[in-house]
């Protein structure tokens, strides 16, 4: 369904227990440390330049997705733009601000005269694990910016490239080298198995990031010491998210061939944790067919209202347990 289930790297682990004696508060803006490892990580992962770049820890990525819209004080009245089939918090956290939320993949749909404050993309996405072209993003960024919206792009996949190269909104290409009004967000629970230690972070424009950090300090929402400590061992290492992107692949590959010889037509999914697939019926007696021999999927309904015949698939599952898959697909 999608949590991770292999075990914290030793590395990330040592540097956690190390920082355990932290009797003080720690720094919402994150250790120097940390705020340079982060730098570090996004000049070599997304391709862009560490100049006047804005950094924030967060406690995982879940949260400022969920508060970004009330943090940058958006409310009544305002819009905030998701993807069409998409991760629910975007909406949920565009609720809780009391904005309205259009759902659109084409700004050219969204209309002149909408207040629209705030545009999420996600590249690769969830649950699709399509990749958006970087001219799309710079569209996306050049429409944004005439009219004074922040685009926030949820990067958490990106490190897990198949089929296609994702993109960075904050690469040179999509940000044309200025970082004015686009946030990118990344999580460590995917890349470094780090979902129960709550880590992640958000870089872009500088004057946002300090809005972020000045509310932010205030509402307590403070990444623990341990946790900074851990990040920082796990944004300087590679070699253990390389290993884990390898266990992603190989779960991928024998999932994607077991679906298909099942008659599963696989769409997108060219990066990502996830399978998209569908059987040209409702996803309910998808999820049905496939929980009678015991495999769990989430519905596609889930994600919007156009993906009512698509299944979810995660590859977060022991390769013993996508063994039992391939199985049962073919008995
Ligand atoms: C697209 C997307 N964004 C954000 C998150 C949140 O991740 P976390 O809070 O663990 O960083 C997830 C988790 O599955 C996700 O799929």
């Amino acid at each position: 369904m999608g949590t991770p289930v292999d075990p914290v790297p030793e590395v990330i682990r040592r540097a956690l227990a190390d920082a355990s004696d932290a009797p003080g508060y720690p720094l919402t803006a994150g250790t120097p440390a940390l705020r340079a490892a982060i730098a570090a990580w996004v000049s070599r992962a997304c391709g862009a330049s560490v100049d006047s770049l804005g950094v924030l820890p967060t406690i995982g990525s879940k949260e400022l997705v969920a508060w970004l819209p009330t943090l940058l004080g958006i409310g009544p009245g305002d819009v905030v733009v998701v993807p069409s089939i998409a991760y629910p918090t975007y909406e949920d956290g565009a609720r809780l601000a009391g904005a309205t939320v259009v759902r659109a993949d084409s700004l050219t749909s969204v209309g002149p005269t909408s207040r629209v404050r705030l545009v999420w993309v996600n590249s690769p996405g969830n649950p699709t694990g399509r990749v958006l072209p970087a001219a799309h993003l710079k569209k996306v960024v050049d429409w944004a910016r005439e009219r004074g919206a922040v685009v926030a792009s949820d990067e958490c996949y990106l490190p897990l490239g198949w089929s296609a190269e994702p993109v960075s909104v904050l690469s040179p290409q999509v940000s044309g080298g200025s970082y004015a009004g686009v946030l990118a967000v990344h999580s460590l629970s995917k890349r470094s198995n780090l979902a129960g230690y709550r880590a992640g972070f958000v870089a872009g424009d500088p004057a946002l990031v300090a809005e972020l950090l000045k509310v932010r300090k205030h509402a307590g929402m403070i990444v623990p010491a341990p946790v900074q400590a851990a990040m920082v061992a796990a944004l300087e290492d590679e070699r253990h998210a390389e290993e884990q992107r390898e266990r992603y692949r190989a779960r991928r590959e024998v999932l994607a061939a077991a679906f298909t010889g099942a008659g599963f037509t696989v769409e997108h999914s060219e990066a990502g944790l996830y399978l998209w697939l569908t059987r040209g019926e409702d996803c309910w007696d998808t999820v049905d067919w496939l929980a009678r021999r015991g495999i769990l999927v989430a519905a596609g309904i889930f994600y919007g209202p156009t993906a009512g015949q698509h299944v979810r698939v995660a590859l977060t599952e022991s390769d013993e347990h996508v063994a039992a898959v391939a199985g049962r697909l073919r008995a």
